[in-house]
């Protein structure tokens, strides 16, 4: 059975891990990085570090606006899939790789199974929605990571094709974790981050806070950026952020001033599980960190209005802020003493990459 996938952005990469691994036991899968992202510590590092097969396309896209860069994909997804004929082409999460390739396969009656189906934040500004909604509706496969996600396809009139399958991150957390502590553990961390990610000072681990930033609609608006490096400022702990190119492009653009923030390199996969367990907290606007957070027991304060991912708001284990400086000192202040970290059951049992492959190979049986 041959299958195509599609890849091209950072998170993609650590969803792959997994199912292509499980898959080339069964089938075969022709991999494409359509080249959304293309640094080597955007792209690359995780290929080495996650043992990601070689992509059998890389399409160079690079980046460019939103038409620009799911029009070229789509065109150049098309001609593969004319000339593979494989019996699916699966798609990942919500990015503009994801549409490309749902809407590609979609047009020539190819198939379309889509990981992370169903997610939703009900905010159709977000480009991740008007992806993953388009995406879902011209999928044929609907893969679920939550209970949350079934139950918002069927409010859209969707059931045909829905498999609750768990979450592939976190089977990818769990095959990872101890490898990432042997790795880094004795100090090796904060010597990595010196040498190698551009870190100038000492950190203690439970000591600092770790961010990400990139979410178009708080890096969209400099003033909203601006609002979270102030309140940065104000905290108690230093505040490392592995800095995304699309934020730091932007910083730069309006010279906004960063203090009491450790500016690093976007960093690898394993090295960033490793600050995420050692956090104090995360704060960040990412989905999959989010998710991460919640799988290591780190608390976190989500920069957003809404997460689609729900389960982790339950005890108050992750909360939402809007972007001012009272909200954000708020959340990331309050009281962590009472928590009792709920069990990562809602996201599956770290089997997900099976049953997604079971899915595949079963289809129609
Ligand atoms: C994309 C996804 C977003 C996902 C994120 C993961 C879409 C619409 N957005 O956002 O859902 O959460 O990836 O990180 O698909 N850049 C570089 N080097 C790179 C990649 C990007 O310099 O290797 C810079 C470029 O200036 C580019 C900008 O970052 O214009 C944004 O990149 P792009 O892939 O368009 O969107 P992301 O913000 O990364
Ligand atoms: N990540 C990483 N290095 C970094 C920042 C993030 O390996 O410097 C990982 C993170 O652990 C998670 C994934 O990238 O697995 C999340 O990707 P991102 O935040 O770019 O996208 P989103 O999940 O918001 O779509």
């Amino acid at each position: 059975m041959k299958v195509i996938t599609i890849i091209g952005a950072r998170p993609q990469f650590i969803k792959a891990a997994p199912f292509s691994e499980e898959f080339r036991k069964y089938g075969e899968e022709i991999l494409v990085h359509t080249g959304q992202h293309y640094d080597t510590n955007m792209s690359d590092v995780f290929f080495k570090e996650l043992g990601i097969p070689k992509p059998n396309y890389h399409l160079g896209v690079g980046s460019g606006s939103h038409g620009l860069q799911t029009g070229r994909m789509l065109e150049k997804i098309e001609e593969i899939l004319i000339k593979e004929e494989p019996v699916g082409i699966l798609v990942y999460g919500d990015t503009n790789s994801t549409l490309a390739g749902a809407l590609a396969g979609s047009k020539l009656h190819i198939p379309v199974f889509h990981v992370e189906a169903g997610l939703r934040s009900y905010n159709k500004r977000m480009p991740e929605e008007q992806n993953r909604i388009l995406t879902d509706h011209i999928s044929e496969l609907l893969l679920c990571p939550t209970e949350t996600a079934v139950n918002n396809l069927k409010k859209e009139g969707i059931t045909k094709g829905v498999i609750n399958t768990g979450d592939l991150m976190y089977d990818t957390v769990l095959r990872n974790i101890n490898l990432s502590n042997k790795w880094f553990d004795n100090g090796v961390w904060l010597k990595e981050l010196k040498e190698n990610y551009g870190l100038e000072a000492d950190l203690k681990e439970k000591d600092y806070y770790l961010a990400t930033i990139h979410r178009a609609e708080n890096t969209d608006q400099p003033e909203k950026l601006k609002t979270i490096f102030n309140t940065f400022e104000k905290l108690d702990k230093p505040v490392i952020i592995p800095l995304h190119p699309r934020t730091k492009k932007i910083l730069e653009a309006h010279n906004i001033e960063l203090k009491n923030t450790k500016v690093i390199e976007p960093v690898g996969y394993l090295l960033m599980l490793y600050l995420t367990a050692n956090s104090c907290m995360v704060v960040t606007d990412s989905g999959g960190l989010q998710k991460e957070a919640y799988f290591l027991e780190t608390p976190c304060t989500t920069l957003r209005d809404q997460t689609e991912w729900v389960e982790t708001l339950e005890n108050g284990w992750n909360q939402l802020s809007s972007i001012n400086v009272d909200s954000i000192l708020e959340k990331v202040n309050r009281e962590l003493t009472c928590f009792n970290h709920p069990q990562p059951l809602l996201f599956g049992d770290g089997q997900a990459a099976k049953k997604i492959c079971n899915s595949i190979l079963n289809r129609g049986n």
